[in-house]
């Protein structure tokens, strides 16, 4: 089969004209093909392999472009990338691999078309692309990744065991693309997977961290989630999760399945938002639930507390994973943390200044929170759900409200201290802060608006009430 229609960008002719005058065999392999046989959008990653030196291909390559074309040169890989604007192509050799088991350091070999494609972790990404004169655009499938991709289908060219064992992070790659592309992972490959699963071990945290990303990342991500569990890779990666497993039975009282929940949760958000930290919040809303669960006679399961000890275990899944311990670690801190405070607020009723309290509090991220806690929504009781969502509905027309007239988003004391201590001509004390949170929580309760007029007559009658004197009047 040829597809020359593939191969029309024109850095296709240049490698074409490169493998020609070198005499090098040369494809286009990997994540291209399939995304173009997938029509999955342009591919921006491009992977070349020569049956010789990919360096030397990707050199001659960027003497025939125009304009100073540079070549990065990653000799420990025998790499070469070539960037432009729009593209990346990364050039490599065909590599005849043997792994030495429990070696993470391969010895290559040079090696042919075949053997590089055997070395492949799917048959849907093993397809190459002829890049050669005579044969430019002919398919090379070795394993039948065309079928497979029509059969949705994930399944390694060689005995899963060695291609799992070879890279374990192909374990998490299976399950990427299985939710990635609504594929199925080959049953045979799903044993080999729960079988070697304590090899993830090996692999770098960051490597994985990708991957979850990527999961968390696509349209369903509970797909990839349950079969990370399902083949205990979950255990390995993020035991939070999987300790939410179950539900206990005790005097007749039982308890929602935390897990199951939080898979439905992240559902829900993935239709709202793309943005990843976000649905990571989604992912560990509820990990404080397994250490805070508690059985009482009257109240039967509780979980008190689970929102400030999931904060808590946030950053120390975040360190451990060695993701970014930055603001994106301190958004889903603060999501966790705060992920209960509208659903109380909304049956407690919406109140101006319970409504006020949540936006001083959450600040900017004051949507990002209703938008977790609109998700948190799993109930089967149609009248439930309808209720909550309705009531979710009102408080986020009472955060417009209050916006509007209130501005407590990114609250500024409208009185500052240095005014406190002129007004009383104080010296630095602990009056000046008492003043400062009464004046503050004044607002937050509406007593006084949000403005400084109000704000400083509040503060010159707090001040008094304290046995200040006034120093200079305004
Ligand atoms: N590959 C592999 N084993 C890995 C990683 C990659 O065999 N652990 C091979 C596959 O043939 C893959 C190609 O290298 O198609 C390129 O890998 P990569 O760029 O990581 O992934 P893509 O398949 O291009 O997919 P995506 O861009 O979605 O990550």
């Amino acid at each position: 089969m040829n597809y020359k229609e593939a191969l029309q960008l024109d850095i296709f002719s240049t490698i074409s004209k490169a493998a020609t005058e070198l005499q090098l065999e040369t494809y286009v392999i990997g994540g291209f093909v399939r995304d173009f046989l997938l029509k999955r959008g342009d591919a921006k990653d491009i992977d070349v392999v020569a049956v010789g030196s990919g360096i030397e291909l990707a050199k001659k390559v960027a003497s025939l472009l125009p304009g100073n074309s540079k070549v990065q040169v990653f000799k420990n890989y025998g790499t070469a990338m070539i960037k432009t604007k729009e593209i990346e192509v990364e050039f490599v050799g065909a590599r005849k691999e043997s792994y030495e088991r429990g070696s993470r350091n391969p010895a290559v070999e040079d090696g042919t078309l075949q053997d590089d494609q055997n070395r492949r972790d799917f048959s849907i990404n093993a397809m190459a692309l002829s890049l050669n004169e005579n044969t430019f655009g002919d398919l090379l499938d070795p394993f039948n990744g065309l079928q497979d991709l029509e059969d949705k289908r994930i399944v390694t060219p060689l005995d899963p065991d060695i291609t799992y064992s070879d890279d374990p992070l192909r374990m998490m790659r299976a399950i990427r693309f299985a939710t990635q592309l609504n594929f199925r992972i080959d049953p045979v490959s799903l044993e080999a997977i729960t079988r070697n699963s304590n090899r993830i071990e090996i692999i770098s945290k960051e490597r994985i961290v990708v991957e979850l990303n990527k999961t968390l990342s696509s349209a369903t991500p509970s797909i990839g989630l349950k079969l990370l569990e399902k083949t205990n890779l979950l255990g390995h990666i993020l035991p939070e999760l999987v300790a939410l497993k179950g539900i206990d039975e005790k005097e007749g009282q039982t308890h929602k399945d935390n897990f199951y929940h939080t898979l439905e949760v992240v559902d829900n958000i993935s239709e709202h938002t793309d943005d990843v930290w976000l649905r990571w919040a989604a992912l560990l809303h509820d990990i404080g639930k397994a250490p805070t669960k508690r059985f009482h006679k009257k109240n039967g399961w509780t979980f008190h507390g689970h929102e400030f000890v999931g904060g808590k275990m946030v950053f120390k899944l975040f360190k451990r994973l060695r993701m970014p311990l930055n603001e994106k670690m301190k958004f889903v801190q603060k999501m966790v943390m705060m992920s209960s405070r509208p659903i109380v607020l909304s049956q407690d009723g919406v109140t101006d200044s319970a409504v006020r309290r949540l936006v001083f509090d959450a600040g900017d991220h004051v949507e990002d929170l209703m938008t977790l806690c609109e998700a948190d929504i799993t109930t089967k009781n149609p009248k439930k759900f309808a209720k909550y969502h309705n009531n979710f509905k009102i408080v986020r027309q009472k955060i417009v409200e209050v916006e509007e007239r209130d501005h407590v988003r990114n609250f500024q004391p409208p009185v500052s201290g240095e005014e406190i201590i002129k007004a009383f001509n104080l010296k630095p004390s602990r009056e000046i802060g008492i003043i400062k949170h009464a004046i503050k929580e004044a607002i937050l309760e509406g007593e006084i608006p949000n403005e400084h007029t109000a704000a400083y007559e509040f503060m010159l009658a707090k001040g008094k009430s304290l046995g200040l004197e006034v120093h200079v009047s305004k």
